[in-house]
């Protein structure tokens, strides 16, 4: 088979991860990014193209005769990039905007919920503000309040209070946003990642995330802060009990609704008394959690993103290396509020070997210095025989990064560390 040239959409710590795994892959002709970051550059050519013009994104593929397009972040898929670019005969990693609609509505995927009666909290959906109001009085706290659309997890507050309820309604509310309002669920939370080729399903790996900005999960939520993988809390009856009962009815649903799901699906999983339940569905990899996923993996990753996209998915299989991958993120200071850019980072190209990488989000090159120029700039991981072990390891790298300019959680993996303590 000839060497394929491939596009990686997106310039995250995801999409460094994803082209560090690709790089890796035997069947690579040349690597291209739109955008990327300083980090990506290291692996693959950055281009500045408009990633929302989807016709300049085809222009692209067919003058650099790119054979295969990968596509990072949810926005481009929700905005139907995957369906124009197969229309236009390019082979692409990721759902259609219908399939999309997993992420991109969350009434959607409540509907998708209860036609093939898989376990979620309990919901009502509102476009009226009073009847909104009058639910949240009658149910009362806590209880959860939801944007419907697109939040970047932002859009979420998980109110202990009806008055913090009233207000989370208020706001989503003002200018005519409809808002979904749940029942809270109780439970450690877990994240678990299939690759679909629309029939077929790969299980990857399982992962915990840290939402909150500031050590002991405190203050206001974020894209992500720190992560893990696997995830010991999510065993392989629970990973099981989730495919029979979440995973697959939402694959078969899917397909039998004619928006067949071909790509990564990412389940945000309550692990509740009652058994795993879906808090919500993402269409992409999680952003730090891929960078973990990506660190384990031994498998090639092309090989594996090209039989999702091509219906062969039965046919490959996924490796991924025993230890524990774990990673902390460093964030320009502010975030997730305002944040100061261009900031200068020391040390962070020194770094690296088998068991520590450093994945970037928000950075460029400026005059041979390292700059931040994101909320969150870098991904700093270990590897280790567990838990523990990696955060040492991912630690011990951070300390040796000079960034006055940002900042990190000093306690990632803090339950998991706790519970390998206790069992000695
Ligand atoms: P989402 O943006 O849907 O991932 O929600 C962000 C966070 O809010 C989740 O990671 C949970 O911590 C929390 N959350 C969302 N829905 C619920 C729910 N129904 N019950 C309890 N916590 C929730
Ligand atoms: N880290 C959570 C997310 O990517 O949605």
């Amino acid at each position: 088979m000839p060497a394929i040239d491939v596009l990686l959409i997106g310039g995250g710590g995801r999409e460094h991860a994803l082209a560090w795994a690709i790089a890796k892959s035997p069947m690579l002709g040349k690597l291209w990014c739109a955008p990327g970051n300083a980090g990506i550059a290291d692996v693959a050519e950055c281009v500045g193209i408009d990633i929302t013009d989807h016709a300049a994104i085809i222009a692209f593929c067919k003058e650099k005769e790119i054979g295969f397009v990968v596509v990072g972040p949810e926005a481009p898929l929700v905005a139907g990039l995957a369906d124009d670019l197969r229309a236009s005969g390019i082979p692409v990693f990721g759902p259609s905007k219908a399939a999309a609609q997993l992420e991109g509505s969350k009434a959607f995927t409540k509907d998708i919920c209860e036609r093939f009666a898989i376990p979620t909290a309990a919901w009502a959906k509102f476009s009226d503000i009073a009847s909104a109001l009058d639910y949240v009085r009658e149910r009362g706290a806590p209880i959860v309040i939801k944007a419907d659309g697109l939040a970047a997890g932002k859009g979420v507050t998980v109110a202990e209070t009806v008055e913090d309820a009233l207000t989370a309604v208020n706001i989503i509310m003002a200018d005519g946003g409809e808002a979904v309002i749940e029942e809270c669920m109780v439970g450690e939370e877990a994240s678990f990642f299939v690759f679909s080729d629309g029939t077929n399903i790969l299980p990857l790996a399982t992962a915990q995330d840290h939402k909150r900005v500031h050590d002991g999960d405190k203050g206001p939520n974020t894209g992500g802060m720190g992560a893990y993988s696997p995830a010991p809390v999510m065993t392989q009856a629970l990973v099981d009990e989730t495919m029979k009962t979440i995973i697959e009815p939402t694959v078969r649903g899917m397909a039998d609704l004619g928006m067949p799901f071909t790509g990564v699906l990412f389940a945000g999983l309550m692990l509740t008394k009652d058994g795993p339940k879906l808090i919500e569905y993402n269409i992409r990899f999680g952003d730090p959690e891929c960078q973990v996923l990506m660190a384990r993996l031994q498998s090639d990753l092309l090989a594996l993103l090209m039989a999702t996209s091509d219906g062969t998915l039965d046919q490959v299989r996924a490796q991924w290396r025993s230890e524990t991958a774990l990673t902390v993120v460093m964030a320009a200071n502010g975030y997730p509020g305002a944040y100061d850019k261009g900031s200068i980072i020391s040390g962070a190209e020194a770094i690296g070997g088998e068991d520590t990488i450093v994945f970037h989000a928000g950075t460029a090159r400026k005059d041979g210095k390292l700059i931040a120029t994101g909320g969150r700039v870098l991904c700093v991981t270990g590897l280790g025989k567990n838990v523990t072990e990696a955060a040492n390891k991912a630690y011990d790298a951070v300390n040796k990064i000079d960034w006055p300019g940002g900042f990190n959680r000093t306690d990632i993996g803090w339950r998991e560390i706790a519970r390998e303590k206790k069992n000695g």
